[in-house]
């Protein structure tokens, strides 16, 4: 009965993200969190295969974070971060430098991906402008997601999620993802955009994710940022969702040969307890903004930069993120999901299936010829996993999997056979 008030409460009083208003339609009422598990108030137990929206990396409620997050609690809530410091932020900072590389010098805090991106887009343009560059344009993949703040916004795929805003958004030139076809191609259009000095190349690693989990190839990648940096474009790398272990390495960009100028962080830095954005910003941008100079200052931040709890919870995660044990779930989970590519692959239903680390994905075969996103297919699917006490929330026709990686065997195997057993 009180899950039921709830849930009426919340439809009144409530609006939810990315979400198509239904009068009718009632959200489930997580109540406690256990391992890959969500239970509701009426006590169904749900495996989150897509870790709370890509967030989650060691499980829900878990006690380790719990204990350091409790201890964080009773001495420092928060203290403005100008002027003040505090010791979880400076050890956040020197340990994502060091998880970055000897390119990097400085980290940004902020809130959330898309203010991680925006740190990076703005410091991209003012670094030229402190230059005296004068460059202005950003190059984006298309397909791309990057958030939902105007700038954020700008340098996404210019779709259905933008488009009441589009005459607001600044203008971006747009490049395919390389891949077998097109690659030649796509670097000579690439080097054409580069020769007219933008300020900035933005992308996101490894797997496009919002964009239908589409993956792509390190080397093609290594190529455009080569060519960029040899124009003077700053490369900036958003590690939002392929950060912290997601394609396998601890960062996509560790699979590279170059070194992005900067990396945005959110989600799993965190373990997806807490908000918390990361901009890693290289030596040499990070110079342009230390000269004293009022005019060449950057004036941006949040509130809560740099929350002394976000950042524990940050380092806790960190503490099991670089265990062995994890690294050997990691890897557990990347064979079931190599193997799943295999087989899911004969179904009649399933087209490029495809797995990276711990991510795997399907195209569900619906023959539409629309945007892929709204296409109906997504809520039956969706209503179909909930069915089977599985949360699977496809993008448009294409399913995926990102489940935390402390998920049991048990957990993977019913994932497996409820995708098996689809049939409409
Ligand atoms: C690659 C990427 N960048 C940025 C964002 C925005 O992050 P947030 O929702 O925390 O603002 C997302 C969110 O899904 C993302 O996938």
């Amino acid at each position: 009965m009180e899950s039921e008030s709830l849930s009426e409460r919340d439809a009144r009083v409530l609006f939810h993200p990315f979400t198509v208003f239904n009068p009718l339609h009632r959200n489930l009422v997580a109540e406690r969190g256990e391992k890959e598990f969500l239970i509701t108030a009426d006590g169904r137990k749900i495996i989150d295969a897509v870790s709370s929206w890509w967030l989650n990396l060691h499980g829900h409620n878990h006690s380790y974070i719990n204990q350091k997050i409790k201890q964080q609690i009773d001495t420092l809530e928060h203290v403005i971060f100008a002027g003040f410091t505090h010791a979880p932020a400076v050890h956040l900072a020197e340990r994502l430098l060091g998880l970055g590389g000897e390119d990097y010098a400085k980290v940004f805090l902020s809130d959330n991906g898309s203010t991680s991106v925006e740190v990076a887009l703005k410091m991209a343009i003012q670094a030229s402008v402190i230059r005296g560059e004068g460059r202005k344009d950003v190059i984006a993949f298309k397909n791309a997601y990057h958030g939902d703040t105007l700038g954020a916004m700008s340098v996404s795929e210019r779709d259905l999620f933008v488009k009441p805003f589009r005459e607001h958004l600044f203008p971006v030139d747009y490049i395919d993802v390389p891949d077998n076809q097109n690659r030649e191609s796509v670097f000579e259009q690439f080097e054409m955009l580069c020769k007219t000095k933008p300020a900035a190349f933005i992308f996101e690693p490894l797997v496009q994710g919002a964009g239908g989990m589409r993956m792509y190839a390190a080397e093609d990648l290594d190529k455009l940022i080569e060519i960029a940096q040899k124009h003077g474009v700053l490369c900036i790398a958003d590690e939002v969702m392929t950060g912290f272990g997601r394609t396998g390495s601890l960062l996509a960009s560790h699979q590279l040969t170059h070194s992005p100028d900067f990396i945005c962080l959110s989600k799993g830095l965190t373990g997806g307890y807490l908000p918390l954005g990361a901009t890693l910003i290289s030596g040499e941008v990070a110079v342009c903004f230390e000269t004293g100079d009022p005019e060449k200052a950057f004036y941006h931040g949040h509130s809560f930069t740099g929350n002394p709890i976000s950042c524990t919870a940050a380092l806790a995660s960190l503490d099991l993120l670089e265990s062995d044990s994890t690294r050997v779930q990691l890897e557990h989970i990347n064979q079931i999901f190599s193997h799943w590519k295999e087989s899911f692959s004969t179904l009649p239903f399933v087209s490029d299936a495809r797995c990276k680390g711990g991510i795997f994905a399907f195209d569900f075969n619906t023959h539409s010829e629309g945007y892929f996103y709204t296409d109906p297919i997504k809520q039956k699917l969706y209503e179909y996993f909930l069915s089977k006490d599985i949360l699977i929330r496809p993008m448009g026709n294409v399913v995926y999997v990102m489940p935390p990686y402390c998920i049991s065997d048990d957990s993977l195997q019913k994932i497996e056979k409820a995708i098996l057993d689809i049939l409409f």
